[in-house]
């Protein structure tokens, strides 16, 4: 497996992702997008979204506030329970998490540790210009509680029956004591919640459906079955809220850790709210002419973990062999709806103005259909290492042949490097086609 360092280095030379702030010395645990690292992640938000909503009659979106009221975090059970035990090393005075540890010691001097004390990991502020306790609000540490909130607005509004989910995507903030491991652990990233709402007594069948929908889900987007586990949770682990949990985990270069978790939130959530708010957040069952409390089973995912496994697992240096030579080239073989770049058209003859004018052409016409980069700033077996490096599907050679004599051009497989010829004017469908095909 791929060591991080090199994945670390691959994003920052391809503009994946950089260190945030950089020029600044950087800042702890943030990173930015570069220009195919935006990409990448959309990609993966879209085959999300596209899973979980535009394609089911069941599930319906939203894009709540980051800052809700403060009393939202204080009824959820955010500001008690959202904590964990921190540590100090009387020593070196670093800080850890208890639970982090193995032993009572320092994990970096050896050194004697305080007792543990509850670190709220929520991020505080203020609202407007006066800074005092009645302008207290926090970020939300997650998605979920936009969507108990909104219960009732999105019944009333579309009159959807049980079973039935909201999704959202959006930014969290948790003040991490120990972030780390590239994006894995950061104190600002992206959530992918849906909260499922179930008949209660349907909630334990609802669970393993949803369990095992997100583990496929990955599977079907390429990530090797090898590297992906479910572990339930101890019961004596579980968050606040929750009846039962399962983690997918992913066999990360450092171990094995959670992308994603599966939640039985029961009716905990809608509860809380319609005592604290004093509005009913009940669903009426016409079947047995009731209010109840839904069920509420969570499939909640990192979109930041996920972008980041998608490229560790799409990472492979192969040996080719060529008569008695044998030369190495690195490629991403990332499934095609989330290859940042779908193709490249590259002139074989960047001192040829046809040849240039004629891939130009081409790749702004397949720049409306999916993405498309036009490269001609070296020979063609660099380039096709370039595109190769960043998972590009296909590279489209545009030649003397085409220009002269038949108005083709070839087009190169990432995956096989199997090379086909083709007229120009079919590419475009020819493509299409290949993206659109079910797996
Ligand atoms: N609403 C339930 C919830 O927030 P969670 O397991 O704490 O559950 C869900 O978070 C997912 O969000 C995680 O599986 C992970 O992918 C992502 N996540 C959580 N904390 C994160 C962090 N500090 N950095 C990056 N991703 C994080």
């Amino acid at each position: 497996m791929v060591d991080m360092e090199t994945i670390v280095n691959l994003c920052k030379a391809r503009g994946f992702i950089f260190q945030s702030s950089e020029i600044y010395g950087g800042i702890g645990s943030s990173y930015d997008y570069g220009p195919l690292g935006v990409e990448l992640k959309r990609n993966v938000k879209e085959a999300w979204w596209k899973a979980m909503v535009s394609t089911r009659d069941d599930i319906v979106g939203l894009d709540s506030a980051i800052i809700l009221h403060p009393k939202v975090w204080e009824v959820s059970g955010h500001i008690k329970n959202f904590t964990d035990p921190l540590v100090d090393c009387k020593h070196c005075k670093q800080r850890f998490r208890a639970d982090d540890l193995e032993g009572d010691k320092c994990p970096a001097c050896g050194g004697e540790l305080t007792d543990a004390r509850q670190f709220n990991t929520m991020f505080k502020t203020f609202v407007g210009p006066v800074e005092d306790d009645a302008a207290v609000a926090f970020l939300r540490p997650e998605t979920a509680q936009g969507i108990f909130i909104n219960f009732s607005n999105i019944l009333a509004s579309t009159r959807k029956k049980l079973p039935f989910g909201v999704a959202q995507i959006g930014k969290s903030f948790r003040n991490e004591i120990t972030p780390g491991n590239f994006t894995f652990r950061t104190r600002e990233f992206e959530q992918m919640e849906m909260e499922f709402f179930v008949m209660p007594g349907t909630d334990e069948e609802w669970f393993n459906y949803w369990v095992s929908e997100r583990y496929n889900w990955y599977v079907k987007l390429g990530i090797k079955p090898d590297n992906l586990r479910m572990r339930p949770h101890e019961k004596e682990k579980l968050s606040h809220y929750s009846k039962a949990t399962t983690d997918i985990e992913y066999n990360y270069p450092f171990g094995w850790g959670e992308l994603e978790g599966i939640a039985n939130r029961t009716n905990y959530d809608l509860s809380v709210h319609s005592e604290g708010s004093g509005k009913q957040l009940t669903y009426f069952d016409e079947a047995s002419g009731e209010h109840i409390i839904p069920y509420v089973i969570e499939p909640a995912a990192g979109a930041d973990r996920a972008a980041l496994i998608f490229l560790i697992d799409a990472y492979d240096v192969e040996t080719i062999e060529k008569g008695d030579k044998k030369d190495k080239r690195t490629v991403l073989r990332f499934h095609k709806s989330i290859a940042p770049v779908k193709a490249a058209v590259l002139p074989l003859l960047r001192n040829r103005p046809d040849l240039v004018e004629t891939a130009k052409k081409l790749a702004g016409d397949l720049q409306k259909t999916f993405p498309t980069m036009y490269d001609d700033t070296a020979s063609i077996g660099r380039l096709y290492r370039r595109q190769d490096e960043i998972g590009t599907l296909w590279c489209i050679t545009v030649d003397v042949q085409t220009i002269e004599e038949d108005n083709k051009v070839t087009i190169r497989d990432r995956d096989t490097m199997d090379q086909i010829r083709m007229p120009i004017e079919g590419v475009k469908q020819y493509l299409r086609d290949k993206l659109e095909a079910e797996d």
